[in-house]
């Protein structure tokens, strides 16, 4: 399977594609992730439970029955289960710690495995609760923000894992952001079954940190649900122990899919609730219609946003297409949105689907960068 198709890193770190194992206490450890997730971007161990606290708790369940990775030596564990991922794929580490310190430790030791460390704000038992972590966290807002801030002071490339509808996700998404996180990875979970796919898109309206979504992924459709959305990566837990092929399908899915559209995440338009992203598929604003809203809180005026997609184009291929709705490649739809005269100017101007399809990827990114209002600041 190529992995050359996508162009996805942070820091140090660079995933061959979009698709990620997520952690499951006492059953994702390096065994399970060589077995079941050989062809993921990225694979997430853990949680593995760093100070005394956070073992005890960790303990208790194991006593109830829960599956745990408990270990006397946490260190020493991370280190010889990072080295133990010999598929190729990015290790990523859950941690819980009631502390702040053994965070620090176990961040210098993840960073010099050429790991991520991941903070777990999401496991919600009440033992957990009371101990003050796991979800506890998404409860004490400037603890969070202080150990994200204090954790990265080690270099480390650091994703943050919360469930959503907690509390107000626009809210979480920007202390997340600021605090200077590189990754958010978001259990989308709904309260009855499940993914709730506004949340995905409101965190994606509300941070450009690199976003991993997550909840109920099954099969290729509900991760494009996802990733239309704005996730930059979906990550999969349960699924892969009812479909132990999961992952090896999602991850050839989601290739043959950016080889054929260059946009594997590609938005939905903007008036099919698509997010900022979807702008680059925006016809001139002439008319009343949700563009106007979406554009505007961004800070744009709407002469402004047409004279910055105008200026984006200009000596790019987007300048042409004259018979176009409004005279040019600019303002033109999705290639997924059938339309002949668009693809006879493509065809004229021998521009493939999937060139045409990167250069509105560019477009998007260069309307986010010139807003007014950056999206971590949006309303
Ligand atoms: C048995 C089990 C253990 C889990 N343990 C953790 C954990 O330790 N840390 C964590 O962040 N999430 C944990 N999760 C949550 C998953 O990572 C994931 O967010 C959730 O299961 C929803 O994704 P899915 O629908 O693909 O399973 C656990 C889930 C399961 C089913
Ligand atoms: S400008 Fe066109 S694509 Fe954008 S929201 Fe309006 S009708 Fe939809
Ligand atoms: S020419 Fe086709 S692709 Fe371009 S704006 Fe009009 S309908 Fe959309």
């Amino acid at each position: 399977m190529s992995d050359c198709s996508f162009d996805l890193h942070i820091g140090y770190v660079r995933f061959k594609n979009p698709i990620a194992l997520a952690p499951m206490a006492g059953i994702t450890d390096s065994a399970f992730a060589n077995h079941y997730a050989g062809d993921a971007g990225l694979v997430v161990l853990g949680a593995f439970n760093l100070d005394k606290a956070s073992i005890a708790v960790a303990s208790k369940l194991a006593a109830r029955g829960r599956k745990e990775f408990i270990s006397d030596e946490p260190m020493e564990l991370i280190k010889k289960e990072i080295r133990a991922v010999t598929s190729g794929s990015v290790v990523a580490v859950n941690v819980r710690s009631t502390t702040l310190e053994p965070l620090i430790k176990a961040a210098k030791i993840i960073k010099e495995e050429g790991a991520i460390l991941e903070l777990n704000a999401h496991c919600k038992q009440p033992e957990m609760l009371e101990a003050g972590i796991g979800e506890a966290l998404l409860h004490d807002l400037p603890r969070l923000s202080a150990w994200i801030k204090k954790i990265k002071e080690t270099g480390v490339v650091l994703s943050v894992k919360v469930r959503a509808n907690v509390v107000n996700d626009v809210e979480l998404a920007r202390i997340i952001d600021k605090s200077g996180a590189d990754i958010i990875h978001v259990d989308a979970v709904m309260e009855g079954s499940g993914a709730d796919l506004d949340a995905i898109l409101n965190y994606r309206d509300a941070t450009r940190l690199f976003f991993i979504g997550n909840n109920s992924v099954t099969d290729f459709e509900a991760a494009k649900d996802m990733f239309s959305r704005g996730a930059d990566m979906v990550s999969v837990a349960r699924g892969v122990m009812e479909n132990p092929e999961l992952i090896r399908e999602l991850v050839e899915s989601v290739s043959s899919y950016q080889q054929s559209t260059g946009w594997y995440n590609t938005p939905k338009h903007v008036c099919s609730d698509g997010d900022f992203r979807a702008l680059a598929f925006c016809c001139l604003p002439v008319k009343p219609c949700p563009v106007h809203e979406k554009f505007r809180k961004l800070g744009y005026t709407a002469e402004e946003f047409a004279r910055t997609k105008l200026e984006f184009s200009k000596g790019t291929m987007l300048e042409f297409g004259g018979d176009t709705c409004f005279g040019s490649l600019v303002w033109c739809c999705k290639i997924s949105k059938p339309c002949w005269i668009r693809d006879g100017v493509l065809n004229t101007i021998g521009l493939s689907d999937v060139e045409y399809m990167k250069l509105k990827k560019q477009l998007a990114e260069y309307v986010l960068d010139h807003a007014r209002i950056q999206v971590n600041e949006s309303y």
